[in-house]
């Protein structure tokens, strides 16, 4: 557990923690270490360091271990990753050179040829192609279920694949529909299906509502992954990702960060500890803002659906899960736009204030089309069945004032209607 004795909010350590000036010129922002590698004092430190780095000594609680090689350690990395770990009441943190590498190293590092992982539909494209194409490679079967599964039927299927099954892997909120999943529900099922010769261990990718509106270690996960391109980095100017958890679940995905040489370099560091200085304003502004997005859009004429956690219908099981999970809303907001493919495309190519790019949780707003974008590797009839469908719009809320947005969504969704929409201004006031 990371050393907070006055049990101060993690926002309130985001300009201070894991981080002394005196060591750095007084420096008031610690510097970017930028260096490959590090001076040892003599022989005989640099022999000791590699002892504890390559687990061939166990170092005891008041020895330091120094500082070797940037695959191995750098302050850079290591005064974020206190921090990451501050969020989630995390034991560890470690940082990756993106959310991709967070994943893949930290399911390699957990599973063996012969295993089997579960893992929640829809979820990002990339993690469905790393699990369905890549994972088989190497004699790992990986299988899909739905995301709202009941969990008679999930613990049924734990039941049915036996030993076999490593992991559990869930996205909740799911990209792009933002449909939940209970954590502590599929945590328990797992902790009681688990043998002490087999774990089965529960991973959470909480891109979506983490750190801040949700931790599913504190649900009974073991682990949470973080695409920190997202909100954690909050600026798109960073491609990075993250993990938290408990000791005996990170450290083997250190050692395994470490060989295939997964981490991020020091700037991309650097600036994710800019981004946590304001995170949670980031993100409670951000999903103020969806929210208002959301109850726009589900009120208008030219939309079929929204997808938004604060539209859900009390009395529903999302309801309630999103009621026990989460403490915000997120800032993604999905919506069926009305008509197909083309009605989406004339709205997204309409939209002006917000922009026309993948990825989420920036300061901008961002608008896509998941079946042909995000999540086009996923064979179209497996999206069709998880509700990616061709009038599918996903938007990443920003920081803009939120009635500038809906005026420019607003346009967007009147041209969306129109054969020839770049002949047909629907509000020539609006220039950006
Ligand atoms: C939910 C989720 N997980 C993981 C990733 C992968 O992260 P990265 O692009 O940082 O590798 C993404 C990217 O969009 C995502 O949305």
């Amino acid at each position: 557990m990371t050393f907070n004795p006055e049990g101060l909010k993690p926002e309130s350590l985001m300009m201070s923690y894991g981080y002394d000036p005196f060591l750095s010129e007084g420096a008031v922002k610690p510097p970017i270490f930028m260096t490959s590698t590090f001076v040892f004092q003599s022989a005989e430190h640099g022999e000791q360091y590699f002892k504890w780095a390559y687990g061939l000594e166990q170092r005891r609680q008041d020895q330091t271990m120094g500082l070797i090689y940037s695959r191995i350690n750098n302050p850079s990395l290591q005064i974020l990753e206190e921090r990451l770990a501050l969020w989630d009441q995390a034991d560890l943190a470690l940082s990756f050179a993106s959310g991709m590498a967070a994943i893949t190293t930290s399911i390699l590092a957990h599973v063996k040829p012969g295993d089997v992982v579960l893992y929640t539909m829809p979820v990002y494209g990339g993690t469905e192609y790393l699990l369905e194409n890549i994972l088989p490679k190497f004699g790992i079967e990986s299988r899909a279920f739905p995301v709202d599964i009941e969990m008679d039927a999930l613990d049924a299927l734990m039941g049915e694949i036996g030993d076999r099954l490593a992991i559990v892997y869930l996205e909740t909120p799911a990209n792009p529909t933002n449909v939940m999943i209970d954590v502590e529900a599929v945590s328990a099922i797992a902790k009681r299906r688990s043998r002490p010769e087999k774990r089965i261990l529960t991973f959470v990718d909480n891109t979506f509502m983490g750190p801040v509106f949700q931790n599913p270690l504190a649900q009974g996960a073991d682990l949470n992954l973080y695409s920190a391109t997202k909100y954690i980095g909050g600026h798109s100017d960073v491609i990075a990702g993250a993990i938290t958890g408990p000791k005996d679940v990170v450290e083997p995905i250190s050692v395994y960060r470490t060989i295939m040489g997964s981490m991020p370099d020091p700037f991309c560091c650097w600036l994710l500890l800019r981004s946590l200085e304001t995170l949670k304003l980031r993100m409670e502004a951000q999903a103020q803002n969806a929210t208002q997005v959301a109850e726009y859009l589900q009120n208008h004429p030219l939309v079929e659906q929204v997808f938004y956690p604060t539209l859900l219908e009390p009395g529903t099981r999302q309801h309630a899960i999103y009621q026990k999970q989460c403490t915000g809303s997120g800032a993604v907001v999905a919506f069926e736009i009305k008509g197909g493919k083309a009605e989406a495309f004339r709205f997204l190519n309409a939209v002006k204030l917000g922009k026309l790019a993948v990825s989420l949780g920036g300061t901008e707003t961002l608008v896509e089309h998941p079946a042909s974008m995000t999540h086009s590797d996923i064979p179209l009839d497996v999206q069709l069945r998880f509700g990616i469908t061709q009038n599918l719009v996903r938007i990443s809320v920003g920081v803009e004032n939120a009635d500038d947005l809906i005026r420019d969504l607003a346009q967007a969704l009147e041209r969306s209607v129109t054969s020839a929409a770049d002949k047909v201004p629907a509000m020539v006031s609006f220039e950006i």
